[in-house]
């Protein structure tokens, strides 16, 4: 069953870019009501619990590296069918193969810096919304 809620992250390249007002603008104007923010930069511990899920990934060290790198943005979002519409507007893991008019198709440098994440299920939306937010 859809929820109505999904978790973001805006990664350090795009904070460090200064786009963050850029990409929440379009989260809004995509119809996500924001219901939690921060902006905090993760310890390599905490980016790697956080894609434990990506631990035997070939990237994976890589990726804890780069999460860790400087400060990114956690936001719990709401609207209806929410995770999978957000999937829709933050566009493909690769930007080269990201749709126009995607958050990362106008932001993301490399499949790795790709500006945004975006949870992949109901589920994970809220296991990762609790890893930042009490509430
Ligand atoms: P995310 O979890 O960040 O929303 O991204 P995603 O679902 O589109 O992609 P996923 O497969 O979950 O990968 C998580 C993040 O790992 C980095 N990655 N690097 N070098 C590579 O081949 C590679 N593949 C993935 C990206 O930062 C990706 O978003
Ligand atoms: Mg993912």
């Amino acid at each position: 069953m859809a929820t109505n809620r999904t978790f973001t992250m805006i990664k350090p390249d795009a904070v460090a870019d200064q786009h963050i007002g850029d990409i929440l603008a379009m989260i809004e104007h995509g119809g996500f009501r924001i219901v939690e923010l921060q902006k905090v930069t993760l310890t390599p511990e905490r980016a790697g619990e956080f894609y434990a899920v990506h631990k035997e990934r070939p990237f994976y060290g890589d990726l804890v590296k780069y999460m860790s790198s400087g400060p990114i943005v956690a936001a719990i979002l709401e609207k209806d069918n929410a995770v999978a519409d957000f999937r829709t507007l933050i566009g493909a893991t690769n930007p080269a193969n990201a749709e126009e008019g995607t958050i990362r198709k106008k932001f993301a440098k490399s499949i790795e810096a790709n500006a945004v994440h975006g949870s992949d299920s109901d589920e994970n939306a809220q296991i990762e919304g609790a890893f930042f937010f009490k509430s």
